[in-house]
């Protein structure tokens, strides 16, 4: 299992590779559909029945009960721009080799099972070139309408419908009676590296609220307007910029993250003032008051620049998820999994959204984590250890075992029927 694995990981890396021994595979890009041709190859050598969906999302199915409900195990192989080649990927890899593995225990008659198995590509998960994140899992879940996604665009102007056609991505798929969602990833944080542990159980999940902001102000000529005359959007768009930064020194650390990461302005001349900046404003807390006191304080802000810098400042979009506990059964399974395999465990909280996050609101859902060296992710430098990402596929392969046994759900009634047709 192991050198398979190791192998597989291997080429996948290729996919996409980058000097700085990342990856670039944005969604529905050439390498993201590279990546996932080999994927759905591995899936039909392996002895799985691939299925697409109107999203794009890729399961490889594992009938062993006939008719009876999936435990759907996986993540995502889509990448931020120039960044590592973990994120995601190792999920979708170990969930496979994990389902592989287990689905041999239960035809040996080792172990007993109630359930099928499905493992899953997820697309878009990134939400670099379409926004939102977690894409694929949000309209497999019934939270953003398929159509809705399909017509978004990425900053050309291309929809999702015409990049995922440009990599032969969507099918017809119809969805799944869906018992439970098991899910490992890097942790993307410092935690499990600071404390010496191998393994993270993820408890809960910090809340987001990214809010997509406008300043609009007025061309004019940089030299010649008087400055008194100016209605300068990227002047605004700099002070707005500060505040969300400095939002964070009026709580506790590590209570309160912001960033504003991308940013459009127009017209971009050096010779004219800028009419309207479009920014994204990324703020996270593990509460929901202080994230509330910290959007209303940056409200305020935004009240007294667009005084200062004569400009209007809007709020066209919000994009949230809230903070919550997973269950408590699939931790207590997890550790107890983890402690029988010998590996240390903890629980953990995730900062950054996964697709867990959206799974977790309509099925019991487990999410491990394996250790990120120096915490980077988004980065070319993530990197995490051959022995972490073994001991972390051995413990999901334990727990996934117990969950297509029933460990998690007792009967067939508690499955939940998802699928990616909801339209808006
Ligand atoms: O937005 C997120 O936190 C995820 O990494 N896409
Ligand atoms: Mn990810
Ligand atoms: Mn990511």
């Amino acid at each position: 299992m192991n050198d398979s694995f190791l192998r597989d990981f291997r080429v996948m890396s290729t996919f996409g590779a980058t000097d700085g021994g990342g990856v670039e595979r944005q969604a529905a890009s050439l390498a993201d559909g590279e990546n996932r041709a080999w994927f759905t190859g591995w899936l039909v050598d392996n002895g799985f029945t691939v299925k697409v969906d109107a999203i794009g999302n890729i399961f490889g199915l594992l009938e062993i009960v006939p008719g009876a409900p999936y435990v759907v195990i996986g993540s995502h192989l889509d990448s931020q721009p120039l960044a590592g080649r973990f994120d995601g990927a190792y999920g979708v890899l170990a969930g496979a080799h994990a389902a592989r593995a287990a689905a041999a225990s239960i035809v040996a008659g080792v172990v007993p099972a109630r359930f099928n198995l499905a493992v899953v590509d997820w697309f878009n998960e990134e939400g670099s070139r379409f926004k939102p994140s977690m894409m694929g899992s949000a309209v497999f879940t019934g939270m953003l309408p398929v159509d809705k996604a399909l017509s978004t665009t990425d900053p050309t102007g291309t929809t999702v419908a015409e990049a995922l056609d440009g990599i032969d991505g969507r099918g017809s798929f119809g969805g799944l009676d869906v018992a439970a969602y098991l899910e490992i990833h890097v942790e993307q944080g410092r935690e499990l590296e600071d404390t010496g542990t191998t393994i993270g159980l993820v408890a809960t999940t910090w809340m987001a609220h990214k809010l997509e902001v406008v300043v609009t102000g007025e061309q004019s000529h940089t030299g010649a307007a008087r400055m008194v005359d100016r209605r300068d959007a990227l002047y605004g768009a700099a002070e707005l910029i500060v505040a969300v930064r400095r939002l964070i020194d009026g709580f506790e650390p590590e209570q309160l993250h912001t960033a504003v990461s991308e940013m459009y302005l127009d017209p971009n001349s050096p010779v004219a003032i800028a009419r309207e900046v479009r920014m994204l404003v990324d703020i996270r807390s593990p509460e929901r008051g202080i994230l509330e006191t910290a959007v209303e304080r940056l409200r305020a802000h935004m009240t007294e620049i667009e005084a200062t810098a004569r400009v209007e400042i809007e709020v066209r979009g919000l994009v949230e998820w809230s903070s919550g506990p997973f269950l408590e059964e699939g931790l207590v399974l997890a550790a107890a999994e983890a402690e029988r395999l010998g590996y240390s465990h903890r629980r953990s909280a995730t900062v950054a959204g996964h697709d867990a996050t959206n799974m977790k609101e309509v099925v019991p859902t487990v999410m491990l984590f394996v250790p990120s060296v120096d915490g980077i992710s988004h980065n070319e430098r993530e990197f995490t250890s051959d022995d972490d990402m073994l001991a972390g596929l051995k413990v999901l392969t334990a727990v996934l075992t117990r969950v297509a046994s029933g460990a998690l759900t007792a009967t067939d009634a508690d499955a939940v029927a998802l699928s990616s047709d909801a339209r808006a």
